[in-house]
């Protein structure tokens, strides 16, 4: 998978290329990070990427031209999802980041300022995506969201495919707690079952702290799965003791 990234602040996302799964990710070939400045992408001696709106407001915007020449030079067979970073986007989320973790390239497009010309929109986005009901300054920090979401499940990249697989949301339920040495920590007693060598009863006892924990913190995520009974009777349980 190869991602292209304009920014008008490249030096936002270098540090975090380079440390962890995604260090491994590029090492490994998994995975191309390039990333542009948009300002290498300008013709004029001043390298303006941002001006004025028409009608008059306040705030700046990022001019047409150099966006156009940056996609269509990283872009020449019209081939990659060009996905702009924008409040106004999609809400992103792990479905996403595994379909986006399929595709061969992908060019990101941070913005500044107010945002870009609307004719940049038009013409060349195929996506946009939101990380979050909040602004941000630019789209550098969502694009670095994005690039680490979709790189730690590239299958090579983690090493540990099996750890991404059992995450928070990859099975549309939250996370269970998790310990390790040492059992007894300033008399806090590890969960007994996991002590037991029974595999079954601690992937039971993990499956059921995980709904445990969704139907606690994020209800709203079991309205989206399918349950079977045994699920249910759980959740009803827990519901008569929330009760009580
Ligand atoms: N740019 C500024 N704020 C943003 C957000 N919440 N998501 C994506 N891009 C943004």
């Amino acid at each position: 998978m190869k991602i292209d990234v304009i920014a008008l602040f490249p030096e936002i996302i270098f540090p975090a290329l380079q440390v962890g799964i995604l260090s491994r990710a590029q090492d490994a070939d998994v995975l191309t990070v390039n990333v542009h400045s948009l300002r290498d992408f300008t013709t004029d001696r001043h390298k303006s990427v941002d001006d004025y709106p028409y009608g008059g407001e306040a705030g700046m915007i990022l001019k047409p031209e150099p966006l156009f020449r940056a996609v269509r030079t990283l872009n020449p067979q019209l081939t990659a999802r060009v996905i702009y970073l924008t409040p106004q986007g999609t809400p992103f989320n792990q479905s996403i980041a595994e379909a986006l973790s399929l595709e061969s390239h992908l060019i990101l497009i941070c913005g500044r300022y107010k945002g870009i010309d609307e004719r940049v929109r038009e013409k060349l986005i195929t996506d946009e995506i939101s990380i979050g009901d909040y602004v941000l300054s630019g789209g550098e920090i969502p694009a670095l969201v994005l690039i680490d979401a979709i790189g730690r499940v590239l299958p090579r990249a983690l090493g540990d495919y099996e750890s991404a697989q059992s995450d928070s949301f990859s099975q549309e339920l939250l996370d269970c707690p998790h310990y390790t040495r040492p059992a007894e920590f300033e008399g806090m007693q590890i969960p007994e079952i996991l002590l037991s060598g029974h595999h079954e009863k601690i992937d039971r006892w993990r499956y059921e702290q995980s709904l445990k924990r969704t139907f606690e913190r994020r209800p709203d995520l079991l309205e989206k799965i399918e349950l079977g009974d045994e699920e249910r009777a759980y959740l009803n349980s827990l519901e008569k003791a929330e009760e009580a």
